[in-house]
């Protein structure tokens, strides 16, 4: 039996690396021997790159190429957002950072209620009061201090520099500031970054920032004081109170980030290493991969109507609990050891046929102890064997669209991502109820799942993505490309994806990214098409355990780059 399981993944490890790369409709990924960066941005992931061949290891890469997003990056790489990172230490160790934005100390639970009790999501989604306490800047100090080697000065001096002397906007950069125009122009403080005297940036324009710069070098100075403490943090008080914002001296002051274990599972005799509460990401990843794994999948269910059936159903049951179990920890107990049992997915496989279900018939499910997620990834490993897998955000593309008057970047619009009023979905349909409800200093929860997989533990797998609700179903995809389908994997992160998340009961998928026959089958099995829609982008790293070699690959749906040496 052994024998049949080391055979089998022998013969997958095969089909992954082999180089049947000139077989396949996808580039080849790019290579690597001694360490990788891929993130949405190629001028940040060069400079993680650099970072790496300067000696530094993959936190240190991690939090260069966080600070130069922040610059590169504008919708979803950020200093006013949040952020997790999921690390693997070269000595077996494994770490969950969570520098999620928090609800500043004056929110409250009914605080985007109308007065007839109403849901307005328009104070949830834009303007000041939509903003949680950023977490990022502390968040990418803290795994510098404690788990890189180089200095602050020298990992943020590169975002520094691209603020400084800006650099070329490329197409579809300017594409994406041009589609927020409107946006932009409604607050002066982002029209003076984001326009040019009130015109559209174009393709090319020398993309400076100087305010940004000038809150980098703060934080070059004096650490996270610089931005949470002084200048930075009088200018977000100030501005909070002139635009009916809620956020504090106070509450910047007294942000902290949260060091965690990371949430773990098995796939297949793969390690599975996650984010916890306050993500929902890595509970609901093991949940879906647990029920999964009582199916055989082979390379001819790829993508078929009844792969995608089974696919739906386990994605179900995932939401459907996360819409009732999961919140932030330090406020609710969240039963992750049930949720992410092998027994109570094995509980779900067994209710699930090859009948479709309707979500109206599947709630959440009863845990017998209780009886009584514009976001953006990057993935770094380095030549000593340590991997960093990190999801950052300010929620919205632009976040709340308004920058910080004369410190130069934009705040999130998190608050948004709370159930603000229980069964009213947020922007990206998800319900909630009391585990996520809005208390002061509590923070929201997200989908974000940063990840990394490993074989004999050992990293052999780092991903993760954008893309609100749909980071959970984008990630899980990606990772049965590779192990369910061996996918290599670039062909894994560009293969076409499909979304259902049980409310709205709705199927989604990519253009051109099933057959018509798939299509029919699901639609004779009584599933209802929300449409189509562009699906995540994922950035990962394979890297081949009989050789060591590293493969890098940027989503095609983005404009990332994966670089390696
Ligand atoms: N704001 C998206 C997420 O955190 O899931």
């Amino acid at each position: 039996m052994r024998i049949l399981k080391s055979s089998k993944v022998a013969l997958l490890l095969l089909l992954i690396f082999s180089a049947d790369f000139l077989q396949a409709a996808s580039p080849d990924p790019e290579r690597g021997k001694k360490g990788m960066v891929v993130s949405a941005s190629d001028l940040a992931s060069q400079v993680g790159m650099l970072i790496l061949k300067r000696g530094g290891n993959a936190v240190d890469a991690a939090v260069a190429t966080g600070f130069a997003l922040a610059v590169t990056y504008p919708a979803a790489g950020n200093i006013g957002g949040g952020g997790f990172m999921v690390i693997h230490l070269k000595n077996g160790k494994d770490v969950a950072l969570d520098y999620r934005e928090k609800a500043p100390l004056k929110a409250s639970r009914n605080m985007y209620l109308d007065s007839l009790g109403n849901f307005d999501a328009s104070r949830s989604r834009e303007g000041f009061l939509s903003a949680g306490v950023p977490g990022s800047v502390a968040g990418l100090i803290y795994a510098l201090e404690k788990y890189g080697t180089m200095k602050l000065e020298d990992v943020i001096q590169p975002a520094i520099d691209l603020a400084t002397d800006g650099f070329p906007l490329s197409f579809r950069l300017s594409e994406s500031i041009a589609s927020e125009f409107r946006e932009f122009q409604k607050y002066s403080s982002s029209a003076k970054v984001f326009t040019e005297g009130g015109e559209l940036l174009k393709e090319g324009f020398i993309f400076k920032q100087p305010d940004l710069a000038l809150t980098l070098s703060l934080i070059k100075e004096h650490g996270r004081d610089g931005f949470y403490k002084g200048t930075v943090a009088e200018l977000i008080e100030k501005q909070s109170e002139k635009m009916g914002g809620i956020i504090t001296k106070e509450d910047l002051e007294n942000y902290s980030v949260v060091e965690k274990e990371p949430v773990k599972g098995t796939y297949r005799g793969f390690g599975i290493i996650s984010m916890p509460p306050s993500s929902s990401g890595g509970i609901a990843l093991i949940e879906a991969l647990n029920i999964l794994e009582n199916f055989s999948f082979d390379k001819s269910d790829w993508n078929s109507s009844l792969y995608i059936h089974r696919l739906v159903e386990a994605l179900r049951y995932v939401y459907a609990d996360r819409s009732k179990y999961l919140g932030d920890e330090a406020f609710y107990h969240v039963p992750k050891e049930w949720l992410t049992s092998k027994e109570y997915a094995r509980i779900i496989f067994m209710k699930i046929s090859d009948k479709a279900a309707l979500s109206k018939d599947i709630l959440p499910g009863v845990n017998p102890a209780e009886e009584s997620l514009q976001t953006t990834h990057y993935s770094v490993v380095d030549q000593y064997g340590n991997a960093v897998s990190t999801t950052t955000t300010l929620n919205s593309s632009y976040g709340c669209k308004i920058v910080v008057d004369g410190a130069g970047f934009l705040l999130n619009n998190e608050m948004d991502d709370f159930s603000a009023k229980p069964g009213e979905p947020n922007q990206y349909g998800l319900t909630g109820n009391e585990a996520n409800a809005i208390q002061p200093g509590k923070r929201m929860l997200s989908c974000m799942t940063p990840t990394i997989i490993l074989k004999d533990g050992k990293p052999f797998m780092v991903t993760g993505s954008p893309g609100g609700s749909t980071i959970i179903t984008v990630v899980l995809q990606t990772i049965l490309n590779v192990l369910d389908f061996g996918m290599n994997i670039q062909q894994a992160i560009d293969a076409p994806r499909i979304h259902h998340q049980w409310l709205p009961d709705e199927l989604y998928f990519e253009k051109f990214g099933i057959s018509k026959d798939t299509y029919d089958n699901l639609k004779n099995m009584g599933y209802v098409f929300g449409g189509t829609r562009t699906l995540g982008r994922a950035e990962g790293i394979l890297i081949n355990p009989k050789d060591g070699t590293i493969y890098g690959a940027t989503d095609p749906r983005g404009y990332g780059k994966a670089a390696g040496f």
